[in-house]
């Protein structure tokens, strides 16, 4: 089973709408047509904008994040239809971030995946373990954990519209990367998951993304490995040279 490989842009919690205009034009100057399926996640306020900004090219656009209801008193959120409204492909869930400074735990990202796989919405959902998880040990109870609950419910339907990343917390912003091999056995483990939870076909098709400091110098490496279908890139997809190279670094790997 060949599965396409999908690198996500993660922009966090920088770019107004003016200046991620700016980042798709110089994107788009440097990505031809390819067989990598590529998105970006702007923030909110800069998803229009964005998204104007890539009219006609195979870019997707992703949200970093959406409320579980449709809609009501929840001052401040955002809900998954409003996204799908405005022509968003998807939603980043369960991102160490939200599941660290907003107190994210599995239930609610579940919560989050099925009202997201309620519109047409695509979803990728975050997990990994922190180092202290790691240095004791318990990065495969962690992660197996997230993963169970955040599938609590899905179908093998819906499951089809799910990208997995796997971002171990230690590898997040600090410049260091998880090695091919340790990205690999998480990979590998979790694909196994699938298929006990779901089934051989399901796992097959399943794409998991790693993310936590991929650089263009470390793309291709990660990328190659068997079960390492895609980048989810934070830092690095800010620049659109870096972003590019990375995607070149996806290619080289098909
Ligand atoms: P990083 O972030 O690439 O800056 O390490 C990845 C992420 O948080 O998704």
């Amino acid at each position: 089973m060949t599965r396409r490989k999908f690198i996500c842009g993660n922009w966090k919690m920088f770019k107004t709408g003016a200046e991620a205009a700016q980042l798709v034009r110089e994107l788009r100057t440097r990505l031809s047509e390819s067989g990598v399926q590529i998105a970006i996640a702007p923030p909110f306020t800069a998803l229009e904008s964005a998204h104007a900004a890539l009219a006609g090219s195979h870019l997707q656009l992703y949200a970093q994040n959406c409320h579980f209801e449709k809609q009501g008193a929840f001052t401040g959120e955002i809900a998954a239809p409003m996204l799908e409204a405005i022509s968003c492909h998807g939603v980043i869930l369960g991102h160490s971030e939200r599941r660290t400074l907003f107190a994210e735990d599995d239930a609610l990202v579940n919560k989050k995946l099925r009202a997201v796989l309620d519109t047409r919405l695509a979803a990728i959902v975050c997990i990994g373990e922190t180092l202290s998880e790691r240095e004791a040990n318990r990065t495969w109870e962690v992660v197996s954990r997230q993963v169970r609950g955040a599938l609590s419910g899905i179908s093998s339907e819906q499951l089809s519209r799910i990208t997995l990343a796997y971002e171990p917390v230690w590898a997040i912003g600090t410049g260091r990367n998880a090695t091919a091999a340790q990205a690999q056995e998480v990979h590998a483990q979790i694909r196994g998951l699938v298929r006990e939870l779901y089934s051989a076909p399901a796992a097959d098709a399943m794409r998991i993304q790693y993310g936590g400091s991929v650089k263009p110098e470390n793309a291709a490496e990660l990328l190659g490995q068997p079960d390492v279908d895609g980048a989810l890139v934070g830092g690095a997809s800010l620049k659109a040279d870096d972003f590019a190279r990375i995607i070149a670094g996806a290619k080289l790997t098909i």
